[in-house]
């Protein structure tokens, strides 16, 4: 384990280690908490932690009484379109976990912005969040914040990078399918959470955590803003942690 100031880095031998380690992790929380606020992000880092929830759920925990927050959403994208987060999450968490006080951004709504100042205020409405999961985009994105001249403080309606989308790419049949726009939730509510657990994993990875967590502070590496937050575990594979000093 090493301890970068306000930051505790926990390196895992490799995917199902990290993925194990960040569900025994996330348990604990709501065990602490169960009726909580957490929030959860998408993609294909947390996939393997999901999984190990439900088997932590089959031996008992219980994740049922808590409130879920998502970070993002495609939009527009309707939620039975396999690619939405929406259906993502309703596979592999909220049905597997039992989890119904759930939330996302909606990817059909009319009026793109008004529906972000709509589930910030959510947000904030339901009081202290215990946990925010997050992944880390080789752009350095957090939630779809991308590198900006400035950090993203609010709830946007957001153009994907150029990066990002061809990163999704991969989950689309058709490249000309993968969404150009997310609804996303911004800085402010992401650093607003008690904790932070930040999941990393694999060597294309190592560069951005590196610059993230030692380097400067800059809207150019959204993710270097969690060096501010008092309280971020990271889980990363020894891939992912390689360029780590
Ligand atoms: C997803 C999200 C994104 C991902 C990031 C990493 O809800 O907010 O910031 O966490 O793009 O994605 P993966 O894990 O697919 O590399």
């Amino acid at each position: 384990m090493v301890m970068l100031r306000n930051i505790t880095v926990q390196v895992a031998d490799d995917y199902a280690a990290m993925s194990q380690r960040a569900a025994a992790i996330f348990a604990a929380e709501v065990k602490a908490a169960p009726a909580g606020v957490f929030g959860f992000a998408t993609g294909s880092t947390p996939e393997g932690m999901y999984v190990e929830l439900a088997k932590l759920r089959a031996r008992g925990a219980d994740f049922s009484q808590i409130t879920t927050f998502n970070l993002d959403e495609y939009y527009p994208i309707r939620p039975e379109d396999a690619q939405s987060y929406a259906y993502y999450m309703k596979q592999r968490v909220f049905d597997p976990l039992g989890m119904v006080k759930t939330n996302l951004p909606d990817g059909t709504a009319a009026d793109p912005a008004a529906e972000c100042l709509a589930y910030e205020q959510k947000l904030a409405d339901a009081g202290d969040m215990a946990m925010q999961i997050l992944g880390i985009g080789t752009n350095g994105h957090i939630g779809f914040n991308e590198p900006d001249e400035v950090f993203s403080c609010h709830a946007a309606h957001v153009p994907l990078a150029q990066s990002t989308i061809d990163a999704n790419a991969r989950l689309f049949d058709d490249a000309a399918l993968v969404p150009r726009h997310a609804l996303t939730v911004g800085i402010h509510s992401i650093m607003m959470a008690k904790k932070i657990l930040l999941l990393v994993s694999g060597a294309g990875k190592a560069d951005i955590l590196a610059a993230a967590l030692g380097g400067p502070i800059t809207p150019r590496v959204p993710a270097s803003i969690l060096q501010l937050h008092p309280c971020v575990t990271v889980v990363a594979d020894t891939a992912a942690a390689a360029k780590l000093r």
